[in-house]
């Protein structure tokens, strides 16, 4: 990344810390503190309950109030252990603490590891939405170890596995055919080059547009704009993240055909690998097509309250689409 030297590291667990500093502090997973703790050594660890109820404002507070008693300074480096949820609020803990320390990123779930540990968007939840609240705030070192996936357990594994067909359909075909012969199965070794590609694919992207100003970075958002809609309609108590954007991707390709941006043949294709991953293909029961609609209103690529969708021109090539006429957005939900 241009603004701030990121360096992936690929590492086994028992050499993780070895090119930390020692004055690291760890914020850690309550599972991960369980399963993989022994891992950090003796370095001071803060455990946080599992789940996204931690992403919060005071949980946020509750950390930066921890470094201050545990007495880091400013030469102090937070390396955050965990999924996306602890990657986002010990990465916005160390943006704020001291005006900002050094941050290390630890992603645990296949998720973290090919999209939230990578880009620098840290934040937590609000009351009044997700994410609502956050900062830029790129990690210094980003350190993998796939063999942390051993203990991730499958519903995880497929939550990552959207993201991971996400980078094929919006960038790299030739991923795409790859995983519709080998869709994504708890093999380690199979996994890993996978995941070094997503990495260089999603920090290529973030590269071109670092702070979201010129669109280039929308495209990561492909999915997106409906799998968010259906997350935030189900109150995320229904679909996981994943599997509402295995959905969305399926739709926005569809609404893509249908506005004559994407290639024909596109969503049937997606819908085909969806099913082959195990990820669901249709719409949940329930689901209002006008409501899904008012939260994609809400969504950050819109303006003034008109639509705006990232839209594959074909597998392997997407470009950010604004103006998108509502009612064929109603079109699609109501065929889905
Ligand atoms: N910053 C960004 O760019 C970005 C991008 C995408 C998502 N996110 C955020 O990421 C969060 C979702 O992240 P997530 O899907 O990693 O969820 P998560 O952090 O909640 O982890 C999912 C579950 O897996 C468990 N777990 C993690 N690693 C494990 C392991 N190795 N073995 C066993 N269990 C393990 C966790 O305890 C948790 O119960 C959301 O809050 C989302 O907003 C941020
Ligand atoms: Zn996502």
């Amino acid at each position: 990344m241009k603004g701030t030297e990121c360096r992936v590291r690929f590492s086994t667990p028992s050499d993780l810390t070895k090119t930390w500093p020692e004055n690291t502090f760890c914020i850690v997973d309550q599972n991960l503190a369980r399963l993989h703790g022994h891992a950090l050594g003796d370095l001071p660890v803060n455990v946080i309950p599992a789940g996204e109820e931690s992403k919060t404002w005071d949980a946020a507070g509750g950390v930066v109030r921890w470094l201050a008693e545990a007495g880091a300074d400013r030469k102090a480096s937070v390396a955050a252990f965990g999924g996306g949820v602890i990657g986002d609020l010990a990465g916005f803990a160390a943006a704020s603490y001291m005006r900002g320390v050094s941050l290390i990123q630890v992603p645990t779930t296949l998720l973290a590891m090919v999209d939230s540990a990578i880009g620098g968007k840290t934040g937590v939840d609000l009351p009044e939405g997700k994410n609502l609240a956050g900062a830029f705030w790129p990690a210094k070192e980003i350190t993998v170890v796939p063999k942390l996936l051993k203990t991730l357990p499958k519903r995880e594994w497929l939550n990552g596995s959207a993201e991971i067909w996400k980078y094929g359909a919006i960038l790299d075909a030739e991923l795409f055919a790859e995983l519709e012969k080998h869709p994504i199965s708890q093999d380690i070794d199979q996994t890993e080059p996978i995941i070094r590609r997503c990495i260089e694919l999603k920090a290529q992207t973030v590269e071109a547009d670092e702070f979201e100003t010129t669109g280039l970075r929308a495209i990561l958002n492909f999915g997106h704009t409906i799998g968010h809609a259906i997350e935030w309609a189900q109150n995320y108590k229904g679909l996981a993240h994943g599997e509402a954007v295995s959905v969305g991707m399926i739709l926005e390709a569809e609404l893509g055909e249908q506005i004559g941006t994407t290639e024909k043949g596109t969503a049937s294709r997606i819908r085909l690998a969806m099913a082959h991953q195990g990820l669901p293909t249709r719409l949940p029961d329930g689901l209002e097509a006008k409501n899904l609609i008012s939260a994609m209103r809400r969504d950050k690529k819109a303006e003034s309250g008109r639509l705006a969708f990232s839209l594959l021109d074909r597998i392997g090539a997407c470009k950010l689409v604004k103006d998108v006429p509502e009612d064929e957005v109603l079109a699609v939900l109501n065929g889905s």
